[in-house]
Parts: structure tokens; sequence; C-alpha cells
């Protein structure tokens, strides 16, 4: 009887941690475990991703640099940067003049990227924080582009974590995120392409284009109500806010 428990079980429970650690990589579980785990696949997660650098300059640097036009040196926030694939990817990009702030949750994850952005010298365009994406470290309307890709599946409030991002981008700003587009395993994590225009139409979006991108995403690019002056490069802790003002979690 005992035996024919654990043949029962042991499938299901080989299931269970397949899907909530490796599959959906914790989301279930809390903002914690998500953390806990990128931490621990930091060192692999290049590897494991191997990203096309060609494709994402061609599909994500090119594309912020012709939408900000004339601007050529926009303040970005990439929020949930990882090892930092878009900051290198604007950096290594000629036509850029700007600075990414690259703001992450996982200490690991910020390792790398520093690492990266040390070894190609990118110190004057690039800087990494670690922060957590609801609670974003930053003065409203600070940033001329405010990215996030392929992250929002994975933070426990995705519209607290939208209205964060664009609280932070100034008027007349540029909102780059992504939608998941396999949702089989994820149920109740991603948003469809509808749910997405609502949200950020009810969020004073405006223009918003969804454009095929990856097999896995979509992008969602859109631009916030009104406008303003750029912010250009600044310093860091120019658009940063009092520590008095930043509760961190
Ligand atoms: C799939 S990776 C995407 C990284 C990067 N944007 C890219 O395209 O390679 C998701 C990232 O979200 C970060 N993350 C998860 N929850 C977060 C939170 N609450 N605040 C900030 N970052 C978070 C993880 O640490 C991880 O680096």
């Amino acid at each position: 009887m005992t035996i024919l428990a654990i043949v029962f079980a042991l499938p299901i429970v080989g299931f269970l941690f397949w899907w909530l650690f490796i599959e959906t990589e914790g989301v279930y579980l809390g903002r914690r475990v998500v953390i806990a785990l990128y931490d621990l696949y930091a060192a692999r997660y290049d590897r494991v991703k191997q990203f096309d650098e060609q494709a994402d300059l061609a599909l994500i640097s090119l594309p912020i640099m012709e939408r900000v036009e004339p601007q050529t040196d926009p303040l970005i926030l990439d929020v949930a940067t990882g090892t930092g694939r878009l900051p290198l990817i604007m950096a290594r990009n000629a036509a850029f003049a700007g600075h990414v702030i690259g703001l992450d949750a996982s200490s690991r994850m910020l390792k790398v990227a520093r690492k990266k952005v040390a070894a190609e010298r990118f110190e004057a365009y690039v800087s990494l924080t670690r922060g957590d994406a609801q609670n974003l470290p930053h003065s409203d309307d600070s940033f001329d582009v405010v990215t996030c890709l392929e992250a929002l599946e994975f933070l426990p409030d995705q519209r607290a974590a939208l209205a964060e991002m664009i609280r932070v981008l100034k008027p007349g700003g540029l909102l780059l995120v992504s939608i998941r587009i396999d949702t089989r395993w994820m149920p109740n994590r991603t948003w469809s392409e509808a749910r997405m225009r609502r949200e950020l139409a009810a969020m004073q979006m405006r223009n918003v284009r969804v454009e095929i991108w990856q097999e896995d995403y979509s992008q969602v690019w859109a631009w916030k109500a009104r406008e303003s002056k750029p912010t250009g490069v600044a310093r860091p802790d120019q658009v940063q806010q009092s520590p008095s003002q930043i509760a961190i979690p």
C-alpha cells in the first residue's frame, strides 16, 4: 500500500516541483521566492537565454532611438533589468548618448550585469541599482523612457507595477513593456493584448502599439499623455527620491 502511494505521489510531486520552481519560476509562491530563484539562476541566465544581440539591437535599441528622435540622450529606466540586457544594447548603440538606470531586485542578477558593464567600460552610460519594481525609488515624471522586458508576469501586482512605471515616466515619455504570449502554464499571470490596451488607456497612456517580437513575447509601446521637456542625461541621483520617501519592502 505504501509503495503504491509513493508510486502515485512521486509523479505528482515531480510535476508540482517542475511547475512551481522551473516553468513558472516561483511566481505562484510570492516575490521572495521569485527573487531567490533569480539569485540562484543568475550565473546561468545568459547561457540559458542566448539573447541574439543583433536582433535586440534591431528590435529594441534602434526603435527606442527612432521613437525618441530628435533626442539622442534619453534618460531611461529599465525595470527588472536582470543581467543588463537592455542597458548594454543601448550603450552599444553608437547613436545613444543618454543614460540607462537598470533596476532589479536580485542582487546576483545585478552582479552579473555589473561585470558586463565594467568589462565594456560602459559606466558612463549605465548605472545599476537594487530595488523593487512596485516601489520605484525615483521621483514622479523623471524619465524620457521606461522599459520592462520579460518581467511583468513575475511581479506580484502587474497593475501596480505598471502604474509605478508610468508615475516615474515624464509626460510625453515612451513606455516599452512585453506581454508573454504562451499562457498555458501561467494562468492568471499574463494579460491579453486587449487587457493590456484597456489597462494602459485607463492609466492615461496613448498611441498604444502591440508588435510581434519573439516567439514567447509581444512588445507593447505607449506614450504618456501630454508633453514635457526631455530630461536628457541626468545623474541618477537627480531623479532619486530622498531616502525618507523610499519604503523598502
Ligand atoms: C526574465 S528576467 C528578465 C530580465 C531582463 N529584463 C531581460 O529581458 O533579460 C525577470 C527579472 O525580473 C526581476 N524581478 C522579479 N521580481 C522583481 C521585483 N519585484 N522587482 C524588481 N525586479 C524583479 C528578476 O530578478 C529578474 O531579473
